[in-house]
């Protein structure tokens, strides 16, 4: 069965095909980040804009890619939801459009499956059980995962996603949107041991994170900074700008070490655009060894969002028998919605 995927929910226009049998076939992504730059942040009435004129040409653009024409298609798989109302209803609405000109069923998908299974799309794919740590721009979650709809919530932020800490951060120390990929290479210049940020909640007992507090903390050592020396150089950007990364890295690997060790499990997966951060990676896959464990990521422009997680989370749910293709052509989308209500 070949399955055209739409993800649409935030700032970037994802389109796929992924065949049941053979897996993925083609993808094409378009990103808005530098339609939204000029405003340091998603603007959401423009990202439904330009949803509107991208997903047309990349639909053509993949199936060329794919060898395939629309007849070759079985079912159409979107985005359902959470993410922006708009943009949401702009992937959902073409999707169901297109399925319904050519008779096609449609498959709604949770946006967080999507990114929870990614790292199946990769080479070597974890096996199930494993320990997830869902790292986005809107979620940060643990969860234990048991198989295909098989998702227990372990634990999860109370206010800000890692991401969020990431951007937020950023943002103060005067970074472009979106701020995790910049932080993390200026970072790299930085001098991690001068400046000391909260790790909030790490002996909290649970595997719940926080992380508002982070950045009132960034604003509070730039306006020391600034108070003590009358300025602020790139260097004191640069440090201050590894302190926020390893504090944010430490906190997300020490909870789910300790998760896997609690769940007896050997496999961590990491899903979610801060799943390429690259500190993350390397601390995660180090301090994992040396408990006998393996951590498995998403193919590295896997881990943002994109259109083939949405039509491979489509596949595997119909190839487990969880969902079955839906010929109603009526949709709705959640821009607020829980994965476990997608669990069985
Ligand atoms: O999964 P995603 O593409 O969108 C959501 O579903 O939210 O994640 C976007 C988030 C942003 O907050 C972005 O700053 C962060 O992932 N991100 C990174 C890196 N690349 C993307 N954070 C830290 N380091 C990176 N290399
Ligand atoms: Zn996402």
């Amino acid at each position: 069965m070949k399955i055209l995927g739409y993800e649409s929910s935030c700032d970037e226009t994802g389109v796929a095909v992924v065949c049941t049998e053979q897996g993925l076939l083609a993808h094409g992504l378009h990103s808005q980040i530098a339609m939204h730059r000029a405003y340091g942040g998603v603007v959401p009435e423009l990202a439904s804009r330009d949803h509107i004129r991208r997903v047309l040409p990349l639909t053509e653009q993949v199936l060329t890619e794919a060898g395939l024409s629309l007849d070759d298609i079985d079912a159409v798989a979107y985005t359902a939801g959470p993410g922006l109302n708009g943009a949401l209803l702009v992937g959902a609405s073409f999707a169901c459009s297109l399925a319904w000109a050519k008779g096609l069923p449609t498959l709604p998908v949770h946006h967080l499956e999507g990114h929870l299974l990614s790292p199946l799309l990769a080479e070597p794919a974890p096996e199930f059980p494993f320990v997830a740590l869902l790292v986005s721009g809107g979620h940060t979650q643990i969860m234990q995962v048991d198989g295909v709809g098989q998702y227990t919530l372990l634990g999860e932020t109370l206010d800000d996603a890692a991401g969020e800490a990431f951007d937020k951060s950023a943002k103060l120390l005067g970074l472009a949107y979106p701020g995790g990929p910049a932080l993390s290479k200026l970072a790299e210049k930085g001098d991690v041991t001068r400046i000391q940020l909260p790790r909030p909640m790490l002996y909290s007992g649970d595997f719940d994170f926080s992380f508002s507090g982070l950045k009132t903390a960034v604003l509070t050592a730039l306006r020391k900074m600034e108070k003590e020396q009358n300025t602020i150089t790139d260097q004191d950007r640069a440090d201050l700008a590894a302190a926020t990364q390893t504090a944010i890295v430490d906190v997300l690997a020490i909870k789910s070490l300790k998760a896997l060790k609690q769940s007896g499990l050997k496999r961590l997966v990491v899903a979610g655009g801060v799943g390429a951060n690259c500190l993350l990676r390397t601390h995660l896959v180090t301090e994992a060894s040396k408990m006998g464990a393996t951590v498995y990521f998403p193919p590295i422009d896997l881990c943002t969002d994109n259109g083939a997680m949405i039509a491979f989370a489509a596949a595997m749910r119909v190839k487990h028998g969880i969902q079955t293709v839906d010929h109603n052509a009526s949709f709705k989308v959640q821009p607020r919605w829980d994965l476990e209500a997608v669990a069985i």
